[in-house]
């Protein structure tokens, strides 16, 4: 059956190699970048795989949260229902690290605006939806004042680790919250050192085939041995379901989290 599936930055890496492989098994793929050119470059390149006219193009900012919302409503007013939702984007190294409200871009970009999206797209979506959330093997103990921005990390890395755990914590308190009713809610490494700008960019190396990353999401999206998996962590560096860092099997401490991401977007009445 034909899916509906947004990924976000779908314009390079990992997002646009998945929505390749998706599009060429005939799904109705949503394309999301924060580059106009490079979403149009996208496009091109998925609508090799498949006809042009079953792709859409979205274009936010996910470093800004009134993006987010704005990408939210229309994806709602074009779509009754979601199938697939990949939060797929993801920042690491960048000369911009502070936004104009004083956070760090890797919790916003990572963490918040996936949050934000997702709890305004899950009324799109039923208990066969999927929310495939990108993690890492990098994760990191939060630090709750770098999360508010009441602190700044220094070192890119680090945030880029906290954020990932940060959506690995939330990933699954929002399953546990959705219960059975709800979309599936999983957590992916896809793989570490994948050939990526990120990955090139950030470690100066050529890396690994970014194919494996965009295989393990398209299974993550599609198959059935995810489809009772809401709330786990899967590590395609182990090639199975494993366990997340210790914080993320802490109810308590991903609670927390949680609340504080909760927090930090309440005025976007979530
Ligand atoms: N590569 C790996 O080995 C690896 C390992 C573990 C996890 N991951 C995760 O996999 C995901 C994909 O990463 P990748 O390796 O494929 O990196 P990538 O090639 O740099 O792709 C990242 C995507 O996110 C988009 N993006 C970044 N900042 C954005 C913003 N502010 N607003 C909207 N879109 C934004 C990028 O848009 P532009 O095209 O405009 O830059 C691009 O489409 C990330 O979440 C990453 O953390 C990757």
């Amino acid at each position: 059956m034909r899916k509906t599936i947004l990924i976000t930055g779908s314009t390079d890496g990992i997002g646009l190699a998945t929505a390749r492989l998706l599009a060429a098994q005939g799904h109705q793929v949503l394309l999301h970048g924060r580059s106009e050119s490079k979403l149009a470059d996208a496009q091109k390149l998925v609508a090799e795989a498949q006809d042009g006219s079953q792709t859409e193009c979205y274009l936010a900012d996910l470093s800004n949260l009134e993006e987010v919302m704005n990408l939210a409503q229309t994806i709602r007013e074009k779509h009754e229902v979601l199938d697939v939702l990949i939060n797929n984007a993801g920042i690491c190294r960048t000369s911009t690290p502070i936004t104009p409200d004083g956070l760090d871009v890797r919790f916003v970009v990572n963490t918040l605006a996936p949050y934000l999206l997702t709890k305004q797209l899950i009324p799109l979506m039923n208990a066969s939806g999927r929310i495939i959330n990108l993690s890492s093997a990098a994760q990191s103990p939060v630090d709750n004042k770098a999360l508010t921005g009441q602190t700044h990390l220094t070192d890119e890395f680090a945030a880029y680790a906290q954020s990932k755990l940060a959506i690995t914590m939330w990933s699954r308190t929002l399953a546990e919250s959705l219960g059975e009713a709800g979309p599936v809610v999983i957590a992916v490494n896809p793989g570490s050192m994948l050939g990526s700008k990120m990955v090139q960019e950030g470690f100066g190396v050529a890396g690994g085939d970014i194919g494996i990353g965009a295989e393990i999401l398209t299974r993550a999206a599609l198959s059935d041995e995810f489809a009772d998996a809401t709330g786990r962590y899967f590590d395609n560096d182990a090639g199975r379901f494993s366990s997340p860092h210790l914080d993320a099997q802490d109810p308590e401490k991903c609670r927390r989290v949680e609340q504080t991401v909760e927090s930090m977007l309440a005025k976007f009445s979530l």
